[in-house]
């Protein structure tokens, strides 16, 4: 954790870096009655840096200072693309995100450090970072008009809610998260009772393997649907 503030720094210097020897153009380059600005730069051609060149800086700030969180979605971090997680922030408007994101907060999700724990950023830089994340998460229109979880979603079966919010730390027992089917490792916490069981996923909590973040980070799953989850869960492990 103390590592935290100086490897983005360390990132950005040798972005920085490269940066600056790429773009010199070599002076063979320069056509006699050329203008400075006529130099000619190749546009980079990757499709992921948008075009807006507000946009494009916040890319920087935010591969170099966010992604460890946001791009995992660790923790409960919303990641950048994930139209239905961004969807309730978005709606609180541009200015609120990013005051949180400069002065840090803790909502139902998870922590978001203050500046992503960097503080050498200005606040320019983790604004348009912000920018970046929220327009890389408004998804298509058409999209935005029907609701992220479609009624029948709502009433899935816990397995489908498992894979798509529980499984990509418990699947692979990542960080401590019990696995389903291992029965040993879930014996003592069935033992718990259901009821706890439901409150350590729906609130979160920190035991002796780690850290389960509330809902798993989706704070649009309602008490029926973690409910459903956990009894998937456990059944798979008695
Ligand atoms: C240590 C992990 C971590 C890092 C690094 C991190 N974040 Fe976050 N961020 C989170 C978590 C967790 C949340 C969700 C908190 C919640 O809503 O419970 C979050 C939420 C947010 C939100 C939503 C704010 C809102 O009001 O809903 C924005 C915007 C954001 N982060 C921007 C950033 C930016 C910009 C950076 C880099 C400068 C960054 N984050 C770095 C963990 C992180
Ligand atoms: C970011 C990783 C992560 C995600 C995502 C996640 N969990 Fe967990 N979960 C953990 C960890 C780590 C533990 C073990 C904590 C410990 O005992 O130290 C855990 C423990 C649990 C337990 C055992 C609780 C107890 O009292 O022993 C249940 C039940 C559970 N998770 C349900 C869920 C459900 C339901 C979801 C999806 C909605 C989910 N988890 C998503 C990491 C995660």
């Amino acid at each position: 954790m103390t590592m935290k503030p100086f490897l983005p720094f360390l990132t950005v210097t040798l972005f920085l870096l490269s940066a600056c020897g790429l773009e010199k153009p070599p002076a063979s380059l320069k056509f006699p009655g050329a203008t400075e600005d006529a130099a000619p730069v190749a546009p980079t051609a990757t499709a992921e840096v948008p075009s807006d060149p507000k946009l494009a800086a916040g890319k920087v700030v935010y591969d170099a200072n966010c992604a460890a969180c946001h791009d995992a979605g660790m923790m409960g971090a919303p990641k950048p693309g994930d139209v239905a997680a961004w969807a309730p922030r978005i709606a609180q408007g541009a200015e609120v995100m990013t005051k949180n994101s400069i002065a840090g907060f803790t909502g139902k999700a998870g922590m978001m450090p203050a500046k992503g724990g960097n503080a050498s950023l200005t606040d320019e830089e983790v604004t348009n970072a912000v920018a970046f994340m929220a327009d890389k998460s408004k998804g298509a229109t058409a999209t935005a008009a029907t609701p992220a979880v479609a009624p029948a979603a709502a009433l899935a079966d816990g397995k489908t809610l498992y894979d798509a919010n529980c499984a990509s730390c418990h699947e692979s027992g990542m960080m401590g998260a019990p696995k389903p089917g291992d029965k040993a490792v879930w014996a003592p916490r069935i033992a718990q009772g259901k009821a706890l069981l439901v409150s350590h996923s729906t609130d979160g909590f920190k035991g002796k393997l780690g850290m389960m973040p509330a809902k798993g980070g989706n704070a649009a799953l309602t008490a029926a649907e973690i409910s459903s989850i956990v009894t998937y869960m456990t059944d798979k492990s008695k």
